[in-house]
């Protein structure tokens, strides 16, 4: 067992990483420090018993200032949970370059940069856990959703890589993969939709179906029924941190059984003619 009983946990303000911060505190053990952008959005997890602290996973400076914080304290970190993330939808050819690297900018650099700066304590503790947010969207892609997809499946590689490298320190990875969550998510995807110029003609229309699909996934389409919810997934989290030989990867929630199992066993046409039942395909007369 770690020495320390610090768990760092990202994108805290809302959503999964509030639910687990919450679920978490009230467990025995863990020192739980919930960090988010803006901290004085986590005055209610402080009275919950949370520390906190400022963090923003694509700020340098707030990385080091964090994770030196929670050090000085603790020694190390005992686990890392890299929550933080967020959706930009829209389509290829129509999203602003400079979106799709403040995409990859927050759910892949944010979270190698801020790994890399906790590893060398877990390593000095020779314990440690490294948790994950994935998706199941790092194994399957939803029109409009290429960029997000992109990262998930990103976080996917860099999970399993990493969890063999370091699992002689004595350092566990895991990957959780939810499917549906309700959470700010669908909202935060919808509304961070954006076109380059002299692009709304042409994918104007298939963004207002996405953002449509997007939000009915969540709220009343066939699969609203079979999503989960925040605190589902920190239920798991909680496993992760506790099982003496955690799993590689926790699918959470129905609708991400059901779905990973549609892609495992269609063939991309299928899948391809599938997507076509719920996104119109941009350019078809
Ligand atoms: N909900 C789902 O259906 C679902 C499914 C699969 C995976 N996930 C993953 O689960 C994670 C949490 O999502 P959620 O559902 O809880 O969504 P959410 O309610 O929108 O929460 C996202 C959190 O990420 C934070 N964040 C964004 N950029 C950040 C940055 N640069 N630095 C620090 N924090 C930042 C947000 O903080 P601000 O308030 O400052 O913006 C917010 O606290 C994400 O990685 C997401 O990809 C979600």
């Amino acid at each position: 067992m770690p020495q320390s009983k610090a768990v760092l946990i990202t994108g805290c303000s809302s959503g999964i990483g509030r639910a687990t911060a919450l679920h978490l505190a009230a467990l025995p053990g863990w020192t739980v420090w919930a960090s988010a952008r803006r901290p004085a959005e986590l005055a209610e997890l402080q009275a919950a018993g949370c520390r906190t602290v400022a963090l923003d996973v694509t700020d340098a400076a707030s990385i080091d200032a964090a994770v030196a914080t929670v050090e000085a304290e603790h020694g190390a970190i005992a686990a890392l949970v890299n929550n933080a993330g967020y959706s930009q939808s829209g389509a290829f050819e129509a999203v602003p370059l400079q979106r799709v690297r403040a995409q990859f900018e927050t759910n892949v650099f944010g979270v190698i940069a801020l790994t890399q700066r906790v590893l060398p304590g877990m390593r000095r503790a020779r314990w440690g856990r490294v948790v994950n947010l994935s998706s199941m969207g790092g194994k399957l892609v939803f029109p409009g959703g290429g960029y997000y997809h992109a990262t998930k499946h990103a976080i996917e590689a860099l999970g399993d890589a990493l969890r063999f490298e370091v699992r002689g320190f004595g350092i566990d990875v895991v990957l959780i993969e939810p499917g549906l969550i309700k959470s700010g998510f669908s909202e935060a995807a919808i509304g961070a939709m954006s076109v380059r110029e002299g692009m709304q003609e042409v994918y104007g229309p298939f963004h207002e179906a996405v953002a449509r699909a997007t939000k009915e996934s969540y709220e009343k389409g066939p699969f609203a029924r079979l999503a989960g919810v925040p605190i589902d997934v920190a239920r798991v989290v909680e496993r992760a941190l506790v099982a003496r030989r955690p799993r590689a990867r926790y699918t959470v929630s129905l609708s991400a059984t059901v779905l990973l199992a549609q892609r495992r066993w269609s063939s991309d046409r299928v899948w391809d003619w599938l997507m076509r039942q719920n996104f119109p395909s941009p350019g078809e007369a």
